[in-house]
């Protein structure tokens, strides 16, 4: 009788999958058809219209484009967040030929009404499932003004603190970032990219942005191709293979050859080699910056090389509207190539579901929100819940913190109270004014059981490079006009009067952002005097750092006696910052990129080469790779962050010092909370290859694990490795895996391991 059942189920099983992949089927010849039959019905002026990318602004006004709309003559919009807008612009299409409808894009990057903390604090929290949920309320909330993509995630690697833009990105580990990757690509496109609560995720910038020389903005990339598959690409990778539906060009060159018109990238690894079949959007601006990359002669050779290149749409410049014509008229541009252009554009509009309906998204406007700013379309709770994940203490002496809700608590600094600053850069539709600053966090718990006294202390700098930097487009960190003496004389009588102090210093939020790359690591100038009188008051200090990048820390931590590394942590992030202060969230982030010493080590990371001569502590004299006049190493190690309890790992057990290349082992530790505090650890694998047919990276992030765990209690955490953990790019690059010794690392940082060997055999 069971294997009658059993061989129905097989039966069954074997009817139901050919019918299920014939649907599959079906709706790729549906879509193709539909395409074809449209693309046939087009001229050549309506496919070079479908390739622009404009945002409405001075370039563009709103009357004229609503002309060119009308025309057939906007392929789709970005910047427009609001649902009337984005109807009105998309009612105009009715007017055009062949009716193609528009996509609206925006950066949702980090949120949208609701802030979340910037992708490098979000990084910080090791947080799968709470990067995701981000994501996916992202989604829900741009969706539901209308949006249909975004141009997000982020995902170049970076070493380079001095980049502002590492604030958008993951960190420098390619393994960490590619698993973010996977994520916030499923979060935002969903089930499927014809639900309405689906946005398309373009990814960027590719490639390599991150890489960036000497952390300027827009800079050189030069790099040899082992480092680029091993270290960079991978995030990139494991977007296309999540499913991401397009993908955005990098602003900078590679090898001399800027992304926009890099058909090596765009054509050789993106879509032969990782098979991606979506869109490819050009950077703001970046087909005629090939001239200025000295690479191309005038806008008609530029748009030349980027639609050659593979570049699909041209974002904001106009050069394929302008110049697509006669290139394809004299030959340059063939026919083969601009077809597939537009197929791309048309792909994503069909993928998007909005052939069947351009309204999908901005809906109909009964049901437009009466105020779009309402409280009510705030995701308060779970923006507090993960901002609080992703804080990270670096110092903790003698248990300062958590702090008591009583007596009085001083909270002073000119980030202390700036809803500007704490919701971070690219979070154009989220409110400051719905933002929790420090100090309303702060208050709030405190209720009537204590004192919070305020004073801001200083500006943010004294130097007037940064103070103009800073308020460039507009007044973002108004000045005080009052001396720095006077700031701080009333800072330090504030702070004699309490039992602690909390400083809450570092960046403002547009010192971390696109172009803003910075040649100092520091705290400006005007903090640190702050700091130094804060300091000499001699009352306990916390300090609760604001900012987008590693800073280099090591005189403040010589100061102070606790630190928190709060990142720009969106709308709720005073509350968040709260929480962890008073030890209602023990703290549990890890840091995804390296904090040097010193601005001079940099680029200073974790998964390095060992070199010939590598550091050896027990001999800090000549001939090691090494600075003389700085302490060896990192002041905070990648994956670093302490709790409010101790966490205990056990020596690793290996069911097996062998590995067949078919094969797995596995490799166990417990964890153990010796404190009398619950909290969240982050286990982490490591693996370095001993010796193989090039250098190899003396430890590579290979996997890792959130737990939670009560006081006293212990877990064992199994890590499963398989032959894919150990593959590499060699020489040829292949990658593969080569035979020997392997070394295992498991702990709670990149220092901080225990570790063993095993063999591949
Ligand atoms: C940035 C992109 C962004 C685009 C559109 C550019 O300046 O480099 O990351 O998506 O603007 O806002």
């Amino acid at each position: 009788m069971i294997k009658t059942l059993w061989m129905f189920g097989l039966l069954a099983g074997l009817l139901v999958q050919p019918t299920f992949a014939d649907e599959r089927a079906d709706a790729q010849d549906r879509q193709d058809r539909f395409i074809d039959e449209l693309l046939e019905k087009m001229t050549v002026d309506e496919k070079i219209s479908q390739l622009r990318l404009v945002s409405v602004g001075p370039e563009h006004p709103k009357e004229t484009l609503i002309a060119d709309i009308r025309q057939g003559k906007v392929g789709g919009i970005f910047n427009t967040v609001t649902r009337p807008d984005i109807r009105l612009l998309q009612d105009q299409v009715k007017e055009s030929r062949l009716k193609i409808p528009l996509f609206f894009a925006y950066d949702v990057t980090h949120g949208h009404r609701t802030a979340f903390p910037i992708s490098l604090g979000l990084a910080s929290s090791w947080d799968l499932e709470a990067i995701g949920r981000s994501g996916r309320i992202s989604a829900l909330e741009a969706s539901a003004d209308g949006l249909d993509m975004t141009f997000s995630p982020m995902i170049d690697v970076t070493r380079e603190p001095r980049w502002g833009r590492a604030s958008e990105g993951f960190g420098e580990d390619p393994y960490l970032t590619a698993r973010i990757a996977e994520v916030l690509v499923k979060a935002y496109q969903g089930d499927s990219l014809r639900d309405p609560h689906s946005i398309m995720a373009v990814f960027k910038h590719f490639a390599l942005y991150g890489a960036t020389e000497g952390g300027r903005d827009y800079n050189t990339v030069d790099m040899s191709a082992q480092r680029m598959f091993q270290d960079y690409m991978p995030p990139y990778k494991a977007a296309v293979d999540a499913g991401a539906g397009a993908v955005m060009t990098s602003l900078s060159a590679l090898n001399g050859m800027p992304g926009t018109a890099n058909s090596w990238l765009l054509r050789d690894v993106l879509r032969q080699q990782w098979g991606f079949d979506g869109l490819v959007v050009s950077d703001h601006g970046a087909v005629l910056e090939l001239m200025r990359h000295g690479v191309a002669a005038d806008p008609a050779a530029a748009t030349q090389m980027s639609i050659n290149a593979g570049t699909d749409m041209n974002m904001n410049d106009d050069a394929y509207l302008h110049e697509l014509k006669a290139l394809f008229d004299s030959g340059k541009v063939p026919m083969a190539v601009l077809d597939a252009a537009c197929r791309n554009v048309l792909v994503t509009k069909y993928r998007l579901g909005l052939f069947d309906d351009p309204y999908l998204r901005a809906g109909v406007v009964a049901d437009d929100p009466a105020d779009r700013n309402a409280e009510s379309r705030l995701h308060r709770a779970d923006a507090r819940d993960i901002a609080r994940r992703s804080m990270v203490l670096l110092k903790n002496a003698d248990s300062v913190l958590p702090l008591k809700k009583s007596g009085t608590l001083a909270v002073i600094g000119p980030l202390a109270d700036s809803q500007n600053d704490i919701i971070g850069s690219w979070s154009a539709a989220s409110l400051p004014n719905q933002a929790v600053t420090v100090l309303r966090g702060v208050t709030e718990a405190m209720g009537d059981r204590g004192r919070v006294l305020h004073a801001k202390g200083s500006n943010l700098s004294n130097d007037p490079l940064i103070q103009q930097f800073i308020n460039a487009y507009e007044v973002v960190s108004p000045l005080d006009p009052r001396s720095p003496e006077q700031m701080i004389d009333e800072a330090v009588a504030i702070a004699r009067q309490a039992d602690v102090v909390v400083a809450v210093v570092g960046e403002a939020r547009g010192m971390a952002d696109e172009s803003g790359s910075r040649a100092s690591l520091q705290i400006p100038d005007a903090q640190q005097a702050l700091i130094a009188a804060l300091e000499a008051t001699g009352k306990p200090l916390v300090l609760v750092l604001l900012n987008g990048r590693p800073l280099a820390l090591g005189k403040e931590h010589e100061q102070a006696d606790a630190m928190l590394e709060a990142w720009f942590p969106g709308t709720e992030g005073g509350h968040a910052i709260a929480d962890v202060l008073f030890g209602d969230y023990n703290p549990s982030g890890k840091l995804p990129m390296t904090f040097p010493r010193t601005v001079g080590q940099v680029p200073l990371y974790y998964n390095h080469l060992n070199s010939g001569r590598p550091f050896r502590p027990e001999n800090r004299g000549k001939y090691t790779s090494n600075y003389f006049d700085v302490e060896h190493g990192p002041m905070y190690p990648f994956g670093y962050g302490l709790s409010y309890t101790d966490f205990e790992v056990s020596p690793i057990r290996l069911s097996s010092k062998t590995l067949s290349s078919g094969g797995r082992i596995e490799a166990q530790v417990t964890v153990r909370n010796m404190g009398s505090r619950a909290g969240e650890t982050v286990v982490q694998l490591y693996l370095q290859d001993k010796v193989a047919s090039i250098s190899r990276s003396v430890q590579e992030l290979k996997g890792f694990r959130k737990i939670a765990l009560q006081p006293g209690e212990s877990r064992d955490v199994t890590f499963d490795v398989g032959i894919d953990a150990l593959k590499f790019f060699n020489a040829a690059l292949d990658f593969q895996a080569e035979p020997g010794v392997f070394k295992i690392m498991v702990g709670l940082d990149s220092v901080d391991v225990r570790s063993d060997e095993f063999t591949l055999e």
